[in-house]
């Protein structure tokens, strides 16, 4: 972690304001890079930024969903129009729908959770990947693209039953895509952890309540730490697959996970 840099660099972080999109922002920019932060979430997005800003660090912002194609457009845009280069781009954005077995989850929640967490990456590298290309083409430099997946993106998800289909066609878009641009200066990779003590665990399957510690402990029952993970565990691995040190790897599913994926699942 000591020495990586991303100086003059210009990293896109789409769900920018939630968990791990605020901790990776801000330890990308204590390393020298330039952001371009998105995010459904006006408000909890220009807090971000603020924050970032009084610091000293290079932010631009654009609220949005990643639902929108049009967005993730604009999004490449104005990293291309501010900073004129684009090198990381981190899909990160995502939610889930009502847990339950596939006969309760709501219709409309399922149509979202695949059209926000598998379409918005989809439509995400799509307006990324030229700008990178090209950009490969004038410096010779590599790009990296990130995509948010998780351990229900290589492994089934009771009650998550939909969650785990964007998660799995998120692993899938990555392995596809990282082989088409493997000799292009792209590199594709994708994050596959499992829970993790941010909003999207905190306020969507835990609430505050006195029977928290219990509802974390069956969460946990079957990851071989017995624990959450911390957001920095996971963010500070999104910083090593995207550091240009990292430079042979391409197309994979790095499973964060306290030892599950290690059962064979
Ligand atoms: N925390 C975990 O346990 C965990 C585990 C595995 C994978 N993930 C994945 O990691 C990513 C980040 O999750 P997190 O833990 O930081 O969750 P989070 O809920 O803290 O943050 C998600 C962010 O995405 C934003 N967002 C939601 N819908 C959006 C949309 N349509 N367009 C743009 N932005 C939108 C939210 O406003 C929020 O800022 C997600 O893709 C999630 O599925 C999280």
């Amino acid at each position: 972690m000591s020495d990586m840099t991303f100086d003059g660099m210009t990293v896109l972080m789409t769900g920018a304001s939630g968990g791990f999109g605020k901790s990776a922002t801000r330890m990308f920019a204590e390393r020298g890079a330039r952001l371009v932060l998105s995010d459904v979430n006006e408000t909890a997005l220009k807090a971000h930024a603020e924050a970032l800003q009084a610091d000293g660090f290079e932010v631009v912002t654009i609220t949005g969903s990643v639902a929108d194609e049009a967005h993730c457009q604009a999004t490449v845009d104005l990293a291309m129009e501010t900073f004129g280069r684009l090198d990381v781009a981190i899909n990160n954005a995502g939610m889930s729908h009502n847990p339950g077995k596939v006969h309760e989850v709501d219709s409309a929640r399922a149509q979202d959770t695949i059209q926000i967490n598998l379409m918005g990456v989809f439509y995400g590298m799509k307006h990324q990947i030229p700008a990178m290309l090209a950009g490969h083409q004038a410096d010779q430099q590599t790009r990296s693209i990130l995509n948010l997946a998780s351990l229900a993106g290589i492994g089934g998800a009771p009650t998550m039953s939909m969650y785990a289909a964007a998660k799995h066609g998120v692993v899938g878009l990555t392995k596809s895509a990282a082989l088409e641009y493997a000799r292009k200066g792209l590199r594709i990779n994708c994050l596959c952890p499992s829970f993790a003590r941010t909003p999207i665990v905190t306020e969507g399957l835990l609430d505050g309540s006195d029977e928290d510690a219990e509802k974390e402990k069956f969460l946990t029952r079957g990851i071989p730490m017995r624990r959450l993970a911390e957001p920095e565990e996971i963010t500070q691995s999104m910083l090593w697959i995207c550091d240009p040190k990292n430079s042979f790897m391409t197309g994979q599913a790095v499973a964060l996970d306290g030892g599950t994926s290690a059962m064979g699942r």
